[in-house]
């Protein structure tokens, strides 16, 4: 059914895994097809009442859109990415009337470190990493990294991390409210499973009012939202973005120029 997660059902909890590890379980277009299919699964299967999402494998959760799918695109192309897989994942994980959590077991950067936030909250194992370094790559996050980092972790630090790029650890990343529990690395699926079977205790419709009263509470400007999809997609048309993709994939380090 899935060519690229793995998915499990167990106590009521769905486990998706993304299962592209030599990737380091980036997200190309056939994960995000795929993940939109796994939350339709979680939309619908009434055996289903919560959902985890991790990555395989020990080094990443989920590195970044697939960078090597960057290159063609222009300023539509861009926007029409980060507008698919929102419509497709982001938004159905935010917005999903059952808890979505992230089980996040490496690096978390980019797409990911967006997919882990926009879960409904995170748990972490220790050597898990998070990071916004699409300014790297001469672009900025498209899936909601800059309104969700901002909400979570407030202005001046978000500012700091998506305009440095800069990694944070786990214990960092609890520190600033981005993830709410550490745990050793072969604790992590544990701990998120004991957390959703507490809440799998709890009335479902209450649960889901709960999800949707906090996104209404965090959500604000929903217009910020499109304006950073447009804003990406802004971004394609520069030459700096094509430096910097190309120089990630050629492995070495971008000369920006500003234009
Ligand atoms: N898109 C496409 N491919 C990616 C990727 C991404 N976001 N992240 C990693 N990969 C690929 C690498 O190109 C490499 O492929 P190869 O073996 O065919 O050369 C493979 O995954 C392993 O990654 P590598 O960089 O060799 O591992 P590492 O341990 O040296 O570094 C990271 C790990 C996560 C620090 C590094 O891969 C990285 O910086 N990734 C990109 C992060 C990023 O910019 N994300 C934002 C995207 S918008």
């Amino acid at each position: 059914m899935y060519s690229t997660i793995i998915t499990s059902l167990e106590n009521g909890t769905l486990l998706i895994t993304i299962n592209r590890p030599d990737k380091m379980n980036a997200l190309n277009k056939d994960v995000i097809q795929d993940l939109g299919k796994a939350m339709d699964e979680v939309y619908n299967n009434e055996d289903i009442k919560s959902a985890i999402i991790t990555g395989a494998g020990e080094k990443a959760f989920v590195a970044g859109a697939d960078i090597s799918e960057f290159l063609a695109l222009g300023a539509e192309g861009g926007a029409a990415l980060a507008t698919v897989g929102r419509n497709l994942v982001f938004d159905k994980i935010a917005y999903c009337p059952k808890p979505v959590i992230a089980a996040v077991n490496g690096f978390s950067l980019g797409g990911g470190c967006e997919l882990a936030m926009a879960c409904h909250f995170r748990v972490a194992s220790v050597n898990a990493k998070f990071g916004q370094p699409e300014v790297n790559l001469g672009l900025i996050p498209g899936y909601g990294g800059t309104q969700r980092l901002t909400r979570l972790i407030g202005h001046g630090k978000a500012m700091e991390l998506l305009m440095t790029a800069d990694m944070i650890g786990a214990e960092e990343a609890k520190t600033l409210g981005l993830v709410n529990h550490v745990v050793a690395a072969d604790e992590l699926l544990n701990k998120a499973k004991e957390i959703l079977q507490k809440i799998h205790t709890k009335a479902p419709i209450a649960i889901a009012n709960i999800i949707a009263c906090v996104n209404e509470c965090s959500d604000g400007n929903h217009h910020s939202f499109d304006n950073e999809i447009v804003r990406f997609g802004e971004c394609f048309e520069t030459e700096d973005m094509k430096e910097g993709t190309k120089a990630f994939l050629e492995k070495r380090k971008p000369v920006f120029k500003g234009n």
